[in-house]
């Protein structure tokens, strides 16, 4: 594994997702995970009270009291509807219990929605204060609410911006990971394989990423994840439940994509001209 560090904390440049954990045999998706923290350091490990209704954080909590607390950096969000009603501590409290542990790593909200924006800097700084949390950060959050957030008593302490990014959805780029850059906010990309069957299979079947991937000795996949770790200072997740799938992308994704090689992408998968508004899932 690779690390980058932001804010004094050391993180694995690649980590877990666990959107949709619970809908394959959840054998197959804990020793995935096992797989994953012991050969490849992917200690990192995203979750969601809105993943599966709290089952994604119960098959965590099934595995992370095997490991070490503290090698482990253990990401979960709350809901808007949830912040909303101001359901910050309470909220939490449960997703530690389903859990099992008794701080999570960062708390994302998990995308911006109606929340008030001052109330839920106050509330993520008061679980700080109180243990429960270590830092707390935001997801889906585009370059003009990044800029409000800032404005708040306190919202430069955001941590991150969770986002989605990777080859073939590269809006990002215009103006929100340089925003992000200059602010010190760590950009964590989710969907690095594109989510979905079809977006990934057309870009993994590219002649061109194929060619590519094979001169480098990676997969297709694990080039798309190389491309998004290239410049070392944005982590990314991805999902599997399949631990072939999971040696397949961690194959050389730290050996670099040549500058060539990349100009030629950039050809297929150009970065934007314009502003988009951020893309979500
Ligand atoms: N903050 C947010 O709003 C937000 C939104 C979406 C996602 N996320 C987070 O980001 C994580 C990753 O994003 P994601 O799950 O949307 O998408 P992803 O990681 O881009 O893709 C996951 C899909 O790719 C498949 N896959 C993985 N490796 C493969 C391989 N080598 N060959 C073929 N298929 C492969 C997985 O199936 P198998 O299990 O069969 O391998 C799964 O269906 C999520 O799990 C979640 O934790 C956050």
């Amino acid at each position: 594994m690779q690390y980058l560090t932001h804010r004094g904390e050391r993180i694995p440049l690649i980590g877990f997702g666990t959107y949709r954990f619970g809908s394959s045999e959840q054998s197959a998706e804990l020793k995935t995970l096992g797989y994953g923290f012991d050969k490849f350091g992917m200690t990192l490990l995203d979750t969601a009270e809105m993943y599966g209704n709290g089952l994604s954080e119960q098959i965590l909590g099934s595995i992370i009291n095997e490991y070490d607390r503290r090698s482990l950096f253990i990401v979960d969000k709350i809901l808007p509807s949830n912040a909303q009603k101001g359901l910050y501590r309470e909220c939490c409290q449960k997703s530690l219990e389903r859990l099992g542990t008794d701080y999570i790593d960062l708390y994302l909200l998990h995308w911006k929605s109606g929340v008030d924006m001052q109330d839920m800097v106050d509330n993520m700084e008061c679980l700080v204060q109180s243990g429960l949390i270590r830092h707390w950060g935001v997801s889906n959050f585009d370059t003009h609410e990044m800029e409000k957030l800032f404005s708040c008593k306190n919202g430069s302490n955001c941590f991150c911006n969770q986002i989605l990014y990777n080859i073939s959805q590269r809006g990002a780029e215009y103006d929100l990971i340089p925003w992000c850059r200059e602010h010190d906010v760590l950009i964590i990309a989710y969907s690095p394989l594109c989510n979905s069957y079809e977006a990934r299979t057309a870009v993994a079947n590219d002649e061109l990423v194929k060619t590519i991937a094979d001169k480098e000795q990676k997969t297709p996949e694990s080039l798309m994840l190389s491309f998004v770790v290239r410049n070392k200072d944005i982590v990314t997740i991805f999902k599997t439940s399949s631990i072939s799938h999971l040696v397949w992308n961690m194959q050389n994704v730290f050996v670099p994509i040549s500058e060539s090689d990349m100009s030629a992408l950039a050809k297929r998968y150009a970065p934007p001209s314009k502003k988009y508004p951020l893309e979500k899932i």
